[in-house]
């Protein structure tokens, strides 16, 4: 048995040193963690099980036979990250790259096998040259069923990626099937083609991070979800962002502990301004609602008109989007549309409530806007708010007009319960806007016009810029002192903790993609 064992543990040493001591040592210089020094951080101290350590590649061609290495360039299994089960999977730039061969993409495929069967999320470490060269098709093969289980598990269980490295080609395409992604500065990178064949094909000049660093998906592009200074806390993101959401669509999220206190915010009462055209923060409204300390941001300097994110009420997780004033006056644009329908869509697969803080002037007019399809992309915001089913709530805080009044989770669209602050605005336009198109004969007619247009403007304005036509409709279902938000806000998700809303029968709906 003594051999027997020393055989054991001569190969275990093998597989955890990856693809040995100089390639770990360059992984380190380039500022980089190895596969398994990330797990380690990632998962609760000794909670890591791994699961084919021994797997080693089958390919013969340019000499591979003979360069075996246990594990194959990717470190899998399951552990707890506060508890909880997770299965991770994390690439060994080391081993050839951390490219994908047919085994490599076995062992996630295991992975991903076991997390839809027993309902615990998956978290893809990647860092990776992309599909194993040496293999060929057999690693394009590879890659097509990590996809098609991606998109199976898609609403199913929580699926994380974190890009630690190079991601690469078509290899993209599987972080992009997953609810968010996150990347580290400088040291990662996702594109479809790189540097080299865009300047061949293009002509144009790019670096790779220029072309595709966290820094250009996190505000160009959208494509990652967080940007984060270093691989530390792009881990401390990934245990944040999943301390907010359950395991799998029939659970209900995470609630920690919480004790009530006096709920009332005076602080509330004097965040909007009197002008209507001065901006203020909306994360300051949210940050006087939510429970201390609670608000976590997705997609932060990404399309920023609107802001989405998870936070806490009264212990339990929350999603919230919101127009943000303080950018292009909260306008819904493409951006921002797409942005938050997608947030929407990720909160209600997996039961966490909506709270929307609506203060929109409208959609963006131009030829941009119109020409790159505001009218395809504003309908998916509609459509997935329409179709969510999870409780959504609606707190007015100024203005609501026109169509962004009926996307921003009205009454007629589903929400459950709409509330406004006396500062809120609800019409079709703004009353300057108004009031040129409905009395332009008089205004044209006046001895005055510019007055006329005045005393037309402050007509429209005391008859809509208010909440109380909505409220005598019930479009709105109660006028609130926004000092009172928070204790109405609690409440009412706590009446509607039971809700239970079937959509008509269908295969599934179609979203204006
Ligand atoms: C096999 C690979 C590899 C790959 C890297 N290596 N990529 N082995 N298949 N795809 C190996 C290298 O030979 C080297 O081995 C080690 O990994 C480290 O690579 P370096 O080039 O030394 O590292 P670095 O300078 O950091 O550059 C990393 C890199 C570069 C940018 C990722 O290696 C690279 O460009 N690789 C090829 C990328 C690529 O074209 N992949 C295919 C994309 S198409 P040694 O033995 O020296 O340590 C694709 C299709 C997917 O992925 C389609 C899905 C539908």
């Amino acid at each position: 048995m003594k051999d027997k064992l020393s055989i054991l543990d001569k190969k275990i040493k093998e597989a955890q040193l990856g693809g040995g001591a100089k390639r770990i040592d360059d992984q380190h210089k380039k500022g980089k963690l190895t596969a398994r020094e990330r797990i380690h951080f990632l998962l609760d101290e000794g909670s890591f099980e791994e699961i084919g350590m021994l797997v080693t590649h089958r390919a013969t061609d340019f000499g591979l036979a003979k360069e075996k290495y246990p594990g194959d360039g990717v470190v899998t299994g399951y552990g707890t990250i506060d508890g909880r089960l997770v299965y991770v999977f994390s690439q060994d730039f080391t081993v050839f790259g951390g490219s994908l061969s047919e085994t490599h993409a076995e062992k996630i495929c295991r992975i991903m096998d076991l997390a839809m069967e027993n309902g615990a999320p998956v978290i893809g470490l990647n860092d990776s040259g992309g599909a194993r060269i040496q293999e060929g098709v057999v690693s394009l093969g590879g890659y097509a069923d990590i996809f098609y289980r991606n998109t199976l598990a898609s609403g199913v269980i929580p699926q994380l990626s974190a890009i630690m490295g190079p991601c690469a080609g078509g290899a993209v395409y599987s972080p992009a099937i997953t609810d968010f992604i996150m990347m580290v500065q400088n040291t990662s990178y996702m594109f479809v083609t790189g540097p080299n064949v865009v300047k061949t094909v293009t002509h144009e000049e790019v670096s790779s991070e220029e072309l595709g660093g966290a820094s250009t998906h996190s505000t160009k592009s959208g494509v990652t979800h967080f940007s984060c200074a270093n691989e530390m806390e792009c881990i401390q993101y990934l245990k944040t962002l999943l301390s907010y959401i359950p395991s799998n669509c029939e659970e209900l999220p995470p609630s920690v502990a919480y004790t009530a206190e006096n709920e009332i915010r005076e602080s509330l009462n004097t965040i909007v301004p009197d002008n209507p055209n001065q901006p203020y923060d909306i994360r300051e409204v949210i940050e006087h609602v939510a429970d201390s300390d609670t608000f976590f941001e997705v997609h932060k300097n990404f399309a920023e008109n609107i802001v989405v994110g998870f936070a806490r009420l009264a212990g339990r997780s929350i999603g919230i989007v919101a127009n943000q004033p303080m950018i292009l006056a909260g306008v819904l644009d493409i951006d921002s549309s797409t942005k938050a329908a997608r947030f929407v869509r990720f909160c209600d697969c997996f039961n966490i409530p909506l709270l929307v803080f609506e203060d929109v002037p409208g959609f963006l007019p131009g030829t941009d806007q119109e020409w790159n399809g505001i009218i395809t992309n504003g309908a998916k915001l509609l459509f997935a708010f329409s179709e969510a089913t999870v409780p959504r709530i609606t707190v007015i805080t100024r203005k609501a007009y026109g169509g962004a009044y009926d996307v921003m989770n009205s009454k007629h669209i589903g929400a459950d319960m709409n509330y406004a602050w006396p500062s809120a605005e609800i019409a079709v336009m703004g009353a300057k806007g108004a009031a040129e198109i409905i009395f332009k004969k008089e205004i044209g007619k006046a001895e005055n016009p510019a007055e006329k247009w005045k005393e037309k403007e402050q007509e429209y304005n005391e008859l809509f810029a208010n909440p109380y036509k909505a409220a005598e409709r019930g479009y709105v279902d109660e006028v609130i002192e926004p000092s009172h938000t928070r204790s109405k806000l609690i409440k009412a998700f706590k009446m509607l903790e039971n809700k239970a809303t079937k959509l008509p029968k269908k295969k599934h709906g179609n979203i204006p993609l």
